[in-house]
């Protein structure tokens, strides 16, 4: 356009995660979609500008979920999900893609969605066709044969796709040009089983060392990080001593590995809500009963585990699974997290400062700077005080552009 698109945002506080506190009376001036100043009330207003006060409100950077399945349903598990055709998964997607963002997070990473239907998400937000959140793909996860990204439920003589499997470092590292081929932007490897999956064993490793190295290397020559997911003491160790980045769920991860990802850097990224909402609706939701079963063995040390990795001093990121609870419901593990060991700013920070430092994009999203996209959300009252106010932005704005307005 000819003319910048100017708007100037005021509050009454302002959460800055660079600093880990509050300010008063903040003024951010977003131009053409990226923030131009971060001031206070008072200083000048470009002339033209669009103004929107938001009154007693706290401001926050838009928050980042690092684990996200936006083309799930948790309430069609298990079997429930074979009533609908393919292509039904996208239009979940559409649905809660939109949820996701007027919840207030306006980045995701999307660690799983068959077909590539989170490039196709990808794409059509960015064309605006429909909202949604800035989307980090990392299209199929990545897993061996039988494995948690295999699809496990059906007889021999049913066909099942295996885009995704692979047995063999070689053939890991094909798969891994492939999905960057199609528009992954990271790699997820299912390193370990899973609760949900039918007929692996949660704790046990399913991908070898020399696998998760081959990998490691690819994806990190191609420019991409490495989520795993990794619920097994050995498998969590295995996948940090390769180098990886992420480490989801960590349920049963030790001692070791909190030192192992400490000396390589790599951050946990633990969705400890999702225990609360798989006791309560699983089984009527059509989760397996095995999987009901290792829920109820890895739910609370999960738990005991994100305290015992936080007070050790590992990195720790805002992760959900939303897709194995409802989407747009994200922000109830903040309350979680508090409950479990972590300061409202430390939380908070998991999902911005954090997060960006782990999606490598620290120049674009994850704090209120100058530089970064004009994504905003505000809450009525301190999330400082009550990170439950998280739940309930009454104002999100994404790249400028307002998605969300009080009442
Ligand atoms: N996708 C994960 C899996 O199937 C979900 C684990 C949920 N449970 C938990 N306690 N976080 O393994």
């Amino acid at each position: 356009p000819a003319t910048a698109a100017t708007v100037v945002v005021t509050a009454a506080k302002m959460v800055d995660v660079l600093a880990g506190k509050e300010v008063d009376r903040p003024q951010v001036t977003i131009t053409d979609g990226r923030i131009t100043a971060v001031g206070h009330q008072g200083d000048a207003v470009p002339e033209g500008a669009k103004t929107i006060d938001l009154g007693n409100r706290t401001l926050l950077p838009g928050l980042i979920d690092m684990h996200v399945h936006l083309t799930s349903d948790p309430t069609l598990s298990g079997y429930q999900s074979l009533n609908y055709t393919d292509s039904f998964w996208m239009v979940v997607g559409v649905a809660n893609a939109r949820k996701t963002l007027e919840a207030g997070f306006t980045t995701v990473r999307n660690v799983g969605s068959d077909h590539y239907d989170d490039v196709a998400l990808k794409e059509g937000i960015e064309h605006g066709y429909i909202p949604g959140p800035r989307i980090v793909p990392a299209t199929y996860i990545l897993g061996v044969t039988g494995g948690h990204g295999d699809f496990t439920e059906f007889p021999p003589s049913i066909e099942t796709p295996s885009d995704n499997i692979a047995n063999s470092p070689d053939a890991f590292r094909a798969l891994v040009r492939k999905v960057h081929k199609y528009g992954a932007e990271v790699i997820k490897v299912a390193m370990t089983g899973g609760v949900l999956s039918k007929g692996d064993s949660v704790g046990a490793e399913q991908v070898s060392p020399a696998e998760i190295q081959a990998i490691v290397d690819e994806a990190h020559r191609l420019g991409m990080r490495v989520a795993v997911h990794a619920h097994g003491t050995e498998g969590i160790n295995d996948a940090l001593r390769a180098g990886v980045d992420t480490i989801e769920h960590a349920s049963l991860a030790d001692e070791e590995s909190f030192k192992l990802a400490k000396a390589h850097g790599a951050w946990f990224d633990m969705d400890i809500y999702d225990d609360d909402y798989i006791l309560a609706e699983g089984a009527k939701n059509g989760v397996f009963p095995e999987s009901m079963a290792k829920e109820k063995m890895v739910g609370l040390k999960q738990r005991q585990t994100f305290r015992a990795a936080h007070a050790a001093g590992v990195k720790m990121l805002f992760g959900t699974d939303g897709g194995v609870y409802p989407n747009g419901f994200n922000a109830r593990q903040f309350a979680t997290m508090v409950q479990w060991g972590m300061t409202p700013i430390e939380a908070i920070q998991a999902s911005t400062k954090n997060a960006a430092e782990a999606l490598d994009k620290t120049r674009d999203v994850g704090a209120i700077e100058v530089g970064r996209y004009g994504d905003l959300i505000a809450v009525d009252g301190d999330p400082l005080q009550d990170v439950v106010l998280l739940q309930h932005p009454s104002f999100v704005m994404k790249g400028g552009e307002v998605v969300k307005a009080p009442q």
